[in-house]
């Protein structure tokens, strides 16, 4: 529960919206997917962007059958806890040279897109052999930036959501599904 100046209160409440078991079956559909496409004569180089998709990240890589590499990039983007800065912040870079590599980013959500975007473009320029972009989540309604998605796990509405890695001001990420937030007002 959360006071606010005026003496209401706020509670906090998670609503069931994509449940485990349609998360793995769609986990496992987007990893056989990625799967069937076969290998180069290199390891795929499959990027985690943390903090929000290494749970999905986690549970996709073991649905892909072609030797992998495993990497992580690290971006902060929201100034608030709902909304996002617009201004995209790289806070921890790759440990490996991707040039002439196959790459699939694997992310949480694409939200507004500036995150993604920026992330695209700073990858294209690292010279990859391809680069793909794998969401779990997709909400169109809030788009700003044209990225395209190579894969969307759920296509969703336009509401706020925790669970399964996504967090609001960092917690709720260890929900085994994902939940729409709701504020309601107490008291
Ligand atoms: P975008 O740059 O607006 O597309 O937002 C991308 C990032 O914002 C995601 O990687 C998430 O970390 C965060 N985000 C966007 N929408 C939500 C949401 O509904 N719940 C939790 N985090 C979100």
């Amino acid at each position: 529960m959360t006071a606010t100046a005026g003496g209401t209160a706020t509670v906090e409440r998670v609503e069931s919206y994509l449940d485990a078991g349609r998360i793995a079956a769609r986990v496992a559909e987007l990893g056989a997917e990625i799967s069937a496409r076969g290998c180069s004569d290199q390891p795929l180089v499959v990027v985690c962007v943390l903090k929000g998709s290494v749970i999905f990240f986690a549970d996709l890589v073991r649905h892909i059958r072609q030797p992998t590499n495993l990497v992580f990039l690290g971006v902060s983007s929201y100034a608030g806890a709902l909304e996002t800065s617009g201004a995209v912040r790289l806070t921890h870079d790759l440990t490996i040279d991707i040039a002439g590599r196959d790459v699939i980013v694997v992310e949480d959500i694409v939200d507004t897109g500036l995150t993604m975007g920026y992330l695209v473009g700073l990858l294209a320029q690292r010279g990859p052999h391809s680069l793909r972009v794998c969401t779990l989540l997709h909400k169109p309604a809030r788009k700003r930036v044209d990225v395209s998605l190579d894969q969307v796990g759920f296509t969703i509405d336009d509401v706020f959501v925790v669970g399964y890695g996504l967090d609001f001001d960092e917690r709720y990420r260890n929900l085994p599904y994902i939940g729409v937030m709701h504020f309601d007002t107490a008291g």
